[in-house]
């Protein structure tokens, strides 16, 4: 057992919608953790501005002052050690992580995508799934690895996909439920109830 606040490390290169349902999940006590430090890729994503509100480090990592992604990569390593945290969570993190990051957080790093894996990986789930006809689509949390989208599935929650759906009212539908099972199955991560056993996680007391 952890004896100190359980962290959680956030990486993320957008608005942030998934940090913020973290963050609120720590606040409201849902989540017994703290979120110690909040990475991203991009200066002026809306996610840092969010962190900064609740008084969470965050910090721009700018991919451009180093020379390859291996180098990008080993200070985020760096940051995250330095926080000690014991999960990392990608939230729109737009970028492909590399061999040495996944290895050295194995089985620590948690990522939210908007389909039903192994369904519609990769960009534009949404738009994916509009295009193949599919009647239900929805959001999955799984374990990072290093084939992107692949990784064993902790939770999924499907929505169903309407006729007169476009892009974005299926992105909001499946956003809805992407910030209901993210902090849920952080909870069972942090909880230690989650064994990964080949393809499959097993959920203890489920
Ligand atoms: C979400 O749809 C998430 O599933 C995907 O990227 C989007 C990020 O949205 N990985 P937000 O930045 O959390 O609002």
């Amino acid at each position: 057992m952890i004896s100190r606040p359980f962290k959680i490390g956030i990486l993320a290169s957008g608005r942030g919608s998934n940090l913020q349902a973290i963050i609120d999940s720590v606040e409201r006590g849902d989540l017994d953790a703290e979120v110690a430090v909040i990475l991203s890729n991009k200066e002026n994503a809306q996610a840092l501005e969010r962190g900064k509100k609740h008084n969470i480090e965050c910090v721009f990592v700018d991919p451009k002052t180093y020379p390859d992604k291996e180098s990008f990569d080993c200070e985020m390593i760096r940051r995250l050690r330095e926080k000690q945290v014991d999960l990392i969570c990608l939230a729109g993190y737009m970028r492909i992580l590399g061999a040495e990051f996944i290895a050295t957080f194995q089985g620590k790093i948690l990522n939210i995508h908007p389909s039903l894996l192994p369904a519609f990986p990769g960009l534009s789930p949404q738009q994916q799934a509009l295009d193949s006809g599919a009647k239900t689509s929805g959001c999955t949390v799984h374990f990072v690895e290093l084939a992107v989208d692949a990784g064993p599935i902790v939770l999924q929650s499907s929505v169903p996909v309407r006729d007169s759906d476009g892009v974005d009212e299926l992105s909001q539908r499946i956003l809805e439920q992407e910030h209901i099972i993210y902090p849920r199955a952080i909870k069972l991560f942090l909880e230690n109830r989650l064994t990964i056993s080949g393809r499959r996680v097993l959920i203890k007391d489920d």
